[in-house]
């Protein structure tokens, strides 16, 4: 075949949805996409090391809360998806896009070893005419510099015999309004054919594509997407710690800020960056930024402050347990939602461990409410033990001498909870009326806000 032919053939199989289409990697962003390409009538096949995801799949059952089940069971049912621990299927795959993890070490370099094993595998099956396409977040020139290697070292080459291109995933979990579908899609591929077949490959699925003009463009573009984000949470972070010392409401003035309608956008502080991207991927521009000798001082800077946010509440707790005479050491400590964000099961990197640990290594006893996260396996956090949530309902008859919020998950009711409490610490302002017994970070201690319920009533009725 000449390298037109096998262009044209795979373009033509993608264009009639004939094309059978892999995803690896079936996590938060694999069977969301595994799910879209399915629906948009191409036969796919999800692989997956976690023998437990390929068996929920099998049965119709999708344990990722933005996807329903009866989507799955339908399309299973339908023929359009399967899933398989093997990657020999890959021998039958037109395309096949990779969403394993990529997480830091403890030195915070990046770790490659998901990438490297599965392109690893996908290139013991790699044959003419393939679309290989990476969407795990990772420094600038992993496609060029570690995908492309490994897959050549069969003898086929990237854009004539095979195609090679990078495409970030955007996916937001928890959000009601943007999906995979409707988030536009940001393609690079390492030719120009590679770029063509990856758009035709997405423009079946997703209502947008943004093609630019390398892969190493289409990286750094999610590294400037997460790298914004740590930074200006870095920022309002610190702006929250002044607020604080200068006894000014923070939240109030990122309120007020955010009427201006054009400059600027809105960030809230909290007790501390998670999940699976904001803590991680500026780390991985950071590495990268290094090896040529440049320091890139905003991402460190940011990784600061929002590295210290954790240690900053267990501060706010202990001087709001101090107003009522109490030390941290010994007093029960209930903390309201656990996940990184709200609405959300997933508690990777997410900041209420480590305020959970600083509280324990201090001698606080803990129990949690979480309707999003059940348990607390031992190994997932310092204290080393297991913990269950509590039901809110149970709030009151649980010994508790505070109880911070970390994460507002809307499924709680937060007047019920704070008349439960004795005292509230809100890192979230979860709490919108003024109760004396509400400490929240960045704003000044209760007795102030009498004011606060003054401008208030003042903002209701010139509203
Ligand atoms: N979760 C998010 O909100 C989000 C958003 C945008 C981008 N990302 C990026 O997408 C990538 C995937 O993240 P995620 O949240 O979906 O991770 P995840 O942990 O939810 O899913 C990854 C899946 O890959 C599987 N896996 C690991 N190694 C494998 C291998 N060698 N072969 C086959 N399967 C393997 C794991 O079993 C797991 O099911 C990461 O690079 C992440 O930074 C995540």
């Amino acid at each position: 075949m000449t390298p037109q032919s096998v262009f044209g053939s795979l373009f033509h199989r993608l264009e009639t949805r004939r094309a059978h289409v892999g995803v690896v990697g079936l996590g938060y962003v694999g069977l969301p996409l595994a799910v879209e390409f399915a629906r948009c009538g191409f036969k796919v096949t999800g692989i997956d090391l976690d023998a437990r995801k390929i068996a929920a799949i099998s049965r119709g059952e999708s344990y990722i809360p933005d996807v329903p089940s009866a989507d799955v069971a339908a399309l299973v049912k339908a023929g359009r998806l399967s899933a398989t621990t093997k990657f020999d299927v890959v021998a039958d795959l037109d395309t096949i896009n990779i969403c394993v993890p990529t997480p830091l070490r403890k030195t915070k370099d990046p770790d490659m070893t998901y990438i490297v094993s599965a392109v690893e595998a996908i290139a013991e099956h790699l044959h003419t005419g393939m679309l290989v396409v990476l969407e795990s977040t990772t420094y600038p020139g992993t496609t060029e510099e570690v995908a492309q290697p490994i897959l050549e070292r069969g003898g086929l080459r990237a854009g004539t015999d095979f195609f090679l291109a990078f495409s970030p995933e955007r996916v937001d979990p928890g959000n009601g309004s943007f999906n995979t579908h409707n988030v536009p899609k940001v393609v690079g591929g390492t030719t120009p054919a590679c770029l063509e077949l990856a758009t035709a490959l997405y423009s079946a699925a997703i209502e947008r594509i943004v093609p630019v003009s390398s892969p190493r463009v289409a990286e750094m573009v999610k590294l400037l997407e997460n790298t914004f984000r740590a930074v200006n949470i870095g920022l309002v972070n610190e702006l929250a710690l002044m607020c604080d010392r200068l006894g000014i409401d923070v939240w109030e003035v990122v309120d007020a800020a955010k009427t201006k309608p054009f400059g600027f956008m809105p960030f809230y502080p909290g007790p501390g960056l998670g999940g699976h991207c904001i803590p991680i991927d500026p780390f991985y521009l950071s590495w990268k930024a290094k090896q040529t000798g440049f320091e890139p001082r905003f991402i460190e800077l940011a990784g600061c402050v929002n590295a210290a946010m954790p240690h900053a509440v267990v501060d706010k707790i202990a001087a709001a347990l101090n107003v009522q005479k109490k030390p941290l050491n010994g007093s029960h400590i209930v903390i309201a939602g656990i996940a990184y964000k709200r609405d959300i099961d997933d508690i990777r990197e997410s900041p209420a461990l480590d305020v959970m640990g600083l509280l324990h290594e201090k001698g606080a006893r803990l129990s949690y409410m979480d309707p999003h996260v059940p348990v607390l396996p031992a190994h997932v956090w310092p204290g080393a033990y297991e913990l269950r949530a509590v039901a809110p309902e149970r709030l009151a008859s649980l010994p508790m001498d505070c109880l911070a919020i970390l994460t507002e998950h809307r499924a709680f009711d937060w007047e019920a909870l704070v008349a439960a409490a004795p005292l509230v610490v809100d890192t979230r302002n979860a709490v919108k009326k003024p109760h004396a017994h509400v400490f929240r970070l960045g704003a000044p201690d209760p007795d102030a806000t009498q004011l606060r319920s003054i401008v208030d009533v003042l903002a209701t009725q010139v509203a």
